[in-house]
């Protein structure tokens, strides 16, 4: 809901995803939580597009 005022389109999905992408892999975890946290970037991501394009 805070997001509301923002346009999140699937381009901004991809940059923030990719970013996050970057810091996981700088983080170097054990497999367990990289999954776990990976699995929750792409579903916040995803339920974070509030618009189309
Ligand atoms: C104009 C662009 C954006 C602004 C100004 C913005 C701002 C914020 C702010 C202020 C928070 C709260 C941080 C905190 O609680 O300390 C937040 C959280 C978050 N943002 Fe963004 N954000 C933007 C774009 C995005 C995009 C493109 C994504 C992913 C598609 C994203 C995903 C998230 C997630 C997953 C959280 C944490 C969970 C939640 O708030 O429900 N944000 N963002």
């Amino acid at each position: 809901m805070r997001h509301a005022p923002f346009a999140v389109d699937r381009a901004a999905h991809d940059a923030w995803l990719r970013h996050m992408r970057t810091a996981l892999d700088e983080l170097d975890l054990a497999p367990a939580y990289e999954a776990e946290l990976w699995r929750y970037f792409t579903y916040a991501a995803a339920s974070m597009v509030n618009t189309a394009g």
